[in-house]
């Protein structure tokens, strides 16, 4: 029987659409070779809707992304548009796709694969065999909270006479349900989430704290649970990374740990992200799919990209969308053995050498690396 998935694919600004070329080639391979079939349609989102559409996200776009099994996206923004008003930035495309399908967990592995370990800024003992997994809230918090804006405020001695205003605001259901995902995942790896907030200056930092244990202790008491300043959680990450197992936090602390979680295996280039959202009425969540990279202007169109940040976030497509877990290990078995055989694209390359690859040519190598099996 064969497996029929619907993908819709956003390519984005900057490298987004060079490392999206090279997702299609896995793609196509999967569908040939695995006894799945895709249908795959494409379209614009960030930097290159503004272009046509006059937004960064047309309604006619938001509206197939609903429809389809999964989204997948490349990357979105440029200094093109630093002048642009802040309602059309490119990342407000991104953000009311995150927002208005709901995917309110978002899913930021960071694994040190073996041939990388000399490429973190830390010592190889430190980070050799890290393999951790950041759940960031990603539909409320700061990011989305109301009132927020730029007024004026001319009211006393305030030079400039402006005050900027974002609210961070959490209820106790969002917390509530991204901390399940936090569980969930966690009894299928390590079986430890640490939260991380600042309950010690923020109110909505106690009712973290408070609801992610309460989720712990009336339905996953058999889960570790530990709680951790995000300050100190920053340190610790820093200092000792392979202490964690699954680390579950509010939107902006996960935007920020998760670059930091990301620096420790040697190359951003790397790492994938899954967002999911509540089960559809095919049972598959709400899902969208995108590297931790951003859009990465200074290099686009040369070729230099390494596009396997984007092929290992269509991995998790196949995990978390497709339930194709063996399928999502021989894609990541694909990538890890282009690596240990030297193959490098710019971003990797270090003292030791290797082989200097482009862009396409790494695509080309994981196709080739699958087909050997
Ligand atoms: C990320 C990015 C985005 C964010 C930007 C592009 C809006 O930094 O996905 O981490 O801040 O969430
Ligand atoms: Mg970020």
């Amino acid at each position: 029987m064969s497996d029929s998935y619907s993908l819709l694919i956003l390519p984005g600004d900057g490298i987004g659409p060079e490392v999206m070329a090279e997702v299609v080639k896995i793609v196509d391979w999967f569908g040939a070779n695995r006894g799945m079939s895709f249908d795959v349609s494409h379209d614009l989102v960030g930097g290159s809707a503004y272009d046509r559409h006059g937004v960064p996200l047309a309604d006619e776009t938001m509206a197939r992304a609903q429809a389809v099994d999964a989204v997948l996206l490349g990357a979105v923004g440029g200094p093109k548009y630093d002048d642009l008003d802040f309602s059309v930035k490119p990342e407000r495309g991104l953000l009311r796709l995150r927002k208005e399908m709901d995917l309110f967990a978002n899913l930021r592995p960071a694994q040190c694969f073996d041939a990388l370990a000399d490429f973190s800024s830390l010592k190889r003992e430190v980070v050799a065999g890290l393999d951790i997994l950041i759940v960031r809230e990603l539909t409320s918090g700061v990011y989305f909270g109301e009132p927020r804006g730029i007024h004026a405020d001319d009211n006393g001695d305030n030079e400039g006479g402006r005050v900027g205003i974002n609210t961070q605001r959490y209820t106790s259901g969002e917390i509530r349900r991204v901390a399940r995902a936090a569980f969930e995942l966690a009894m299928r790896r390590g079986n430890k989430v640490c939260s991380m907030e600042k309950a010690n200056v923020m109110e909505s930092g106690i009712l973290w704290r408070e609801e992610v244990q309460w989720v712990h202790d009336n339905e996953y008491p058999d889960v570790e649970l530990s709680h951790m300043y995000a300050d100190n959680g920053a340190m610790q990450l820093v200092r000792n990374p392979r202490q964690f197992d699954v680390i579950v936090t509010d939107n902006l602390f996960g935007d920020i740990l998760s670059d930091a979680a990301a620096m420790l295996t040697g190359s951003l280039g790397m790492l994938p992200s899954a967002s999911l959202g509540a089960p559809m009425a095919n049972g598959r969540p709400k899902a969208l799919y995108e590297p931790v990279h951003g859009s990465a202007p200074d290099i686009a169109g040369q070729g230099k990209a390494n596009p396997i940040a984007c092929i290992l976030s269509f991995a998790m497509a196949l995990r978390y969308s497709f339930d194709q877990g063996e399928a999502a290990a021989e894609l990541e078995r694909a990538v890890e053995r282009v690596l240990a055989d030297g193959v490098r694209t710019a971003d990797l390359m270090g003292p030791e050498g290797g082989t200097p690859v482009s862009t396409s040519q790494m695509g080309d190598r994981i196709v080739a690396a699958l087909a050997a099996g």
